[in-house]
């Protein structure tokens, strides 16, 4: 039976989980399960992007034959040619015979690898920026290589400004019923998950996947829908800003991460101390034992945290085996910008260490710490010291560290940042005056007095609603939720009413008996008030009134100026590295260097210098 979910009027999920896959890709577990999302958008033409994995075919072709509702097929776009996402291909080709494959050139020659059916004469081959229209809606193909491999490509609906990204923005974890990363504590429950997903399957291509964020930046995008893991609605800004970090191999925490290889507990022990060490310096810890974990939740722990140890035993004179695939993996990934302390173990040639330092030393910006300690079997008190150092090493190498340090009263008579520690909500505040409406944002909206009932607001003397309320003596408060887009702030916010129709162009609203205009979406409450005292503080006036009517809205909980900075405000973006070097043509691999030698070979493709041209 059909399993289908609604998104948009013409736009339909049309996926399927899988929670029977003991290892997604044959390399990493997935116990939370996996999606293959696939989308259908039904316009004057019908396209569906991209299938799923043959674990669960079936269930997208009864999906696409359901979601159709007796219509045909016209487009398939193809995003990305990995066999998860690609295995219906055939099916639909035989089951729609006039269905066109929209792909770019590297993926067709992909499914000529993969398939065995007459695909010339239906393929739609485009480039970057191409669009095509298919009614309502027109889709813009936007070129993202490597992010995972060479052909994958992403789709925007400038129409609905819905982005199509492929593995982008993904996670492992089937959906149980949920769509939406808002419909679930995604923070709690599934970032871990999407960093493991990143981290391993797109990690090694950093600079392409910010190539593509670049690109990104550029749209209006109010939804990404990738292949993988939940649908993004709202506060898309919580996961573009991980990845933002992760293509950058930034950390997203300072503190600690110890992974080592013990074969009798000796070493173990040592990394035990050291922890404890830290901790009690106040500096966060976290700690893996490689033989039991697997290497992939190793990777993505690498990616969060800003510091790592490794601890090791020496076996057949060199790494124990699980940490040297741990070290192998980090590396291949390219491991970036962390500090690195190494602590090594052997009974009678200790070896690990310099081998650790000598194969992370290959990767960038990687500051490996002179403090070390040797073990001979077992840790000696004598050696508690040097343990103690390592701890040492580690603490002065944060930026701004002040673990351990004791917390005394800074001489700073006012910090301007500890009133962001109080607690503001933030609303849309409105007024008419004769047949002119207009609204600014505030964050200063409290209850007064209960009998009667009063409110008080603070607000510029700038804005122009401050003047329409000094002249009308009225005004509606709408308590905006977590819900709100940044949009309504530039809306509101970011403009003037005196020169603006800040209504123009937006229906959500509604008029109370006073006639003022409140928002309908994105508001819990409204409350109406009719102004009966008004104080003068220089920059603002401190308006207090009787609240004449009131009401709530079906809505989520009010959002609180802390929620706003978290999850709402684009978060700045760190300048970015002009990066000198050359881009495959064939496949988006990047050589970094300032000269790219005439007899170069393409890792990826095996494409010759010819086939780079410079960033
Ligand atoms: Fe889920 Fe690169 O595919």
């Amino acid at each position: 039976m059909y399993c289908i979910k609604k998104i948009t009027d013409d736009l339909i999920w049309v996926g399927a989980n899988d929670r029977r896959l003991a290892m997604f890709e044959g390399i990493y577990s997935v116990p939370g399960g996996v999606s293959y999302n696939s989308y259908l958008l039904l316009d004057e033409k019908t396209v569906l992007l991209d299938t799923v994995d043959k674990a669960v075919r079936n269930r997208l072709m009864e999906n696409v034959t359901e979601a159709l509702g007796g219509r045909t097929l016209d487009y398939l776009i193809v995003q990305h040619m990995e066999p998860d996402h690609s295995s219906a291909i055939e099916d639909l080709a035989n089951k729609y015979p006039d269905m066109k494959i929209v792909c770019n050139a590297k993926t067709l020659g992909f499914i000529k690898q993969f398939h065995n059916f007459d695909i010339n004469s239906r393929a739609h081959v485009v480039s970057e920026n191409d669009t095509l229209v298919t009614g309502k809606h027109t889709l813009q193909f936007i070129m993202a290589p490597m992010v995972h491999w060479p052909e994958v490509m992403v789709t925007y609906d400038l129409t609905d400004k819905v982005i199509f990204s492929a593995d982008a923005f993904g996670s492992f974890g089937a959906l149980n019923g949920a769509l939406y990363a808002d419909e679930v504590d995604y923070a709690r429950d599934y970032m871990d998950e999407a960093r493991r997903y990143y981290a391993n399957i797109v990690g090694k291509y950093g600079t392409q996947v910010s190539m593509l964020l670049d690109k990104a930046s550029a749209l209006q995008i109010n939804m990404i829908c990738p292949l993988h893991g939940f649908v993004w609605r709202r506060n898309l800004g919580d996961i573009v800003s991980k990845y933002a970090l992760w293509s950058r191999y930034e950390p997203e925490e300072q503190g600690v991460m110890i992974a080592y290889a013990s074969i009798y507990g000796n070493t173990e022990n040592a990394a035990e101390i050291l922890a404890a060490k830290l901790r009690d310096a106040g500096v966060r810890t976290v700690m893996y034992d490689v033989s039991v974990t697997h290497s992939s939740e190793i990777v993505a722990a690498a990616f969060k945290w800003s510091h790592l140890v490794f601890a090791s035993a020496t076996y057949n004179a060199g790494i124990f085996i699980a940490m040297d695939e741990l070290i192998n993996d980090l590396v291949a990934h390219n491991i970036s910008n962390r500090t690195v302390a190494v602590i090594e173990n052997g009974s009678w040639a200790a070896a690990s260490g310099d081998l650790i330092r000598e194969k992370l030393g290959k990767c960038a910006n990687i500051n490996i710490l002179d403090k070390t300690v040797s073990i001979k079997s077992s840790l000696k008190a004598s050696q508690l010291a040097e343990l103690s150092s390592v701890a040492d090493a580690i603490i002065a190498s944060m930026p701004g560290s002040s673990a351990g340090a004791a917390i005394t009263a800074p001489e700073t008579e006012v910090d301007p940042a500890t009133m962001f520690k109080l607690s503001y909500g933030l609303f849309v505040l409105t007024a008419r005056e004769e047949e002119k409406d207009n609204g600014c944002i505030i964050n200063t909206a409290a209850q007064l007095t209960v009998t009667p009932l009063r409110v008080s607001i603070s607000v510029n003397k700038a804005n122009y609603t401050h003047d329409m309320i000094i002249n009308t003596k009225q005004f509606n408060v709408s308590i905006l939720t977590e819900s709100v887009p940044f949009s309504i702030f530039e809306r509101f916010g970011f403009r003037s009413g005196r020169d603006t129709d800040k209504f123009e162009g937006f229906d959500s609203v509604g008029r109370t008996n006073n006639g003022v205009l409140y928002l309908t979406e994105h508001t819990n409450s409204v409350i109406c008030v009719n102004v009966t005292h008004v104080h003068d503080y220089d920059t603002h006036s401190l308006f207090v009134g009787e609240v004449v009517q009131a009401f709530t809205l079906p809505g989520e909980p009010s959002v609180t100026y802390q929620y706003y900075f978290d999850h709402i405000k684009p978060k700045p973006q760190a300048p970015k590295e002009q990066k000198s070097g050359f881009i495959c043509k064939i496949c988006g691999y990047i050589y970094e260097g300032d000269i790219l030698p005439d007899d170069y070979i393409c890792p990826i493709c095996k494409h010759g210098a010819v086939d780079f041209e410079k960033l």
